[in-house]
């Protein structure tokens, strides 16, 4: 079954690599039509910029050739450097731009352009430039732009910031510092949608009960969130995460506290679910769910994972959005983390993280490698959370959207991308700074403006930095599904 999914994540991994042979160039983008107070008008199409990012397997990179991998519209080059550890350079060779991806690692710890053979280590640094021989003026003067990456267990990381990196354990789930409380399983699958598409579907209107009426999850026991017409509240924190409160999940209780399975919508006329057969399929698994998989010893909280910061969803029960493109279940058995990595404006990849109690014998090993490859990764991972890749996948994002009161959560999100990420931060301090040596140069301020992210600076002096300074584009999304052959 797995085998399958994997022959298809490879399948666009090459289309990815070739077109990038073959040669391409975007279609410009036609302007939306966005008014300036909508805050998906600053969310950047290619991804935020200022984290570090979940890259590639280590496995997946060898010794011998380089790796060609692209990310937040960008196009890297990953080989080996000297300590083996995996290192990223852009792919674009600096001398005549071609493609280093496709040369080879002659030396260890570097790679060399397949054109003239310039050759670069993990810095960026050219270290020889083959074909004019060892006196060549182009070593040490021809540098390239390097990646810092950090691999841990066995997953590379990559900083995409301009500014130096950020601590990386304000970035990444705790669980890939700690080598001893969980164990570690991962899968990969590409969503054809904007990353901002891809998460802010976790979430989302309470979608469980109806897109995945019929996903094997819930067709083998009632789970999901209650359904109820008003959003629960937010919690922000330290700028780098949300979680919902779940409030108001009790609305449609009966008297006896339970959720009615059907509901009456006198606007058309009928019931939600249309049928009750679903609830027969249920008792059918129960004596599975009793025994098997919410039996005694596995619900004990002692065998759950490490106990998780708040902002990785601390609780059993708990979810949470995560800077940059994260969201995270605390399952109390599992931590899941899914990640929307952007690949390009109508490209995501999406990673799964599953963390589960580390086993202490080899026999628990195997056992959950079964339940995962053999199971799991597909009930959850493909089956359940594929559905969402297939509807969100069409949405038109410029749409003019009517939001509905259980929208509030994805608002919130908005805001903490567009006004608390690093790349705000860094944006409107940018815009401060162009202000200030505006006023120092003597310019009459422009009108108030209504910018997005100027809650923590002064409106006339984020217009003026506007008028004056040209905001660099952030980015246009547009709808379209990639070749992909
Ligand atoms: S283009 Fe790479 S060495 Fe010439
Ligand atoms: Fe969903």
């Amino acid at each position: 079954m797995g085998a399958y999914f994997k022959f298809k994540e490879r399948r666009i991994e090459k289309a990815l690599e070739r077109d990038s042979i073959r040669g391409f160039s975007a279609p410009p983008a036609p302007e939306p039509e966005y008014d300036a107070t909508d805050r998906r008008r600053a969310i950047p199409a290619k991804g935020l910029r200022e984290y570090w990012y979940p890259l590639i397997h280590e496995d997946q990179v060898g010794y011998k050739k380089p790796v060609y991998w692209r990310i937040c519209g960008e196009e890297l080059a990953l080989f080996r450097d000297d300590q083996g550890k995996v290192a990223a350079v852009s792919d674009v060779c600096p001398h005549r731009g071609a493609s280093l991806s496709q040369g080879d690692c002659f030396y260890k710890g570097t790679v060399s352009c397949p054109y003239h053979g310039a050759t670069f280590d993990k810095h960026g640094d050219c270290k020889a430039f083959i074909p004019e021989g060892p006196d060549s003026k182009m070593v040490g003067n021809l540098p390239i732009k390097a990646y810092p990456t950090q691999t841990h267990r066995g997953w590379v990381w990559v900083w995409m910031g301009d500014a130096e990196p950020a601590p990386i354990e304000e970035d990444i789930p705790p669980e890939f510092l700690d080598l001893k409380t969980t164990s570690l399983f991962h899968s990969t699958t590409y969503w054809n949608m904007n990353w901002i598409i891809a998460i802010e579907n976790q979430n989302d209107s309470h979608n469980g009960f109806y897109v995945h009426r019929n996903a094997l999850m819930q067709l083998m026991s009632p789970r999901m969130r209650a359904r109820t017409p008003v959003g629960p509240r937010s919690k922000l924190i330290a700028d780098r995460a949300l979680t919902p409160m779940m409030q108001n999940q009790r609305y449609y209780l009966d008297d006896k506290g339970n959720m009615p399975y059907q509901l009456y919508h006198e606007g058309v006329g009928g019931m939600w679910p249309l049928h009750t057969w679903r609830k027969l399929v249920w008792k059918l698994f129960s004596p599975w769910y009793r025994w098997g998989v919410y039996n005694k010893w596995r619900l004990d909280p002692k065998r759950y994972p490490l106990p998780s910061p708040e902002e990785w969803a601390g609780v059993p029960g708990a979810s949470a959005w995560h800077l940059p493109s994260a969201i995270r279940v605390n399952a109390g058995v599992y931590l899941f983390t899914r990640y929307a990595v952007p690949v390009e404006e109508n490209l995501s990849r999406i990673i799964y993280f599953q963390h589960r109690p580390m086993p202490r014998t080899i026999f628990g090993h195997i056992a959950q490698w079964i339940w995962f490859h053999g199971y799991f990764n597909y009930w959850l991972n493909y089956n359940f959370s594929g559905q969402d890749g297939v509807v969100a996948a069409p949405t038109r994002y410029w749409t003019k959207e009517n939001l509905a009161p259980t929208d509030s959560h994805m608002s919130l999100l908005r805001k903490l991308v567009t006004e608390r990420s690093r790349d705000a931060k860094r944006r409107v301090a940018a815009l401060k700074a162009a202000a200030a040596a505006a006023i120092a140069g003597g310019d009459t301020l422009p009108p108030k403006s209504a910018a997005i992210g100027s809650d923590s600076v002064d409106a006339d002096l984020e217009a003026a930095a506007q008028e004056k300074a040209e905001m660099a584009p952030l980015g246009v999304i547009v709808h379209k599904r990639p070749k992909m052959v």
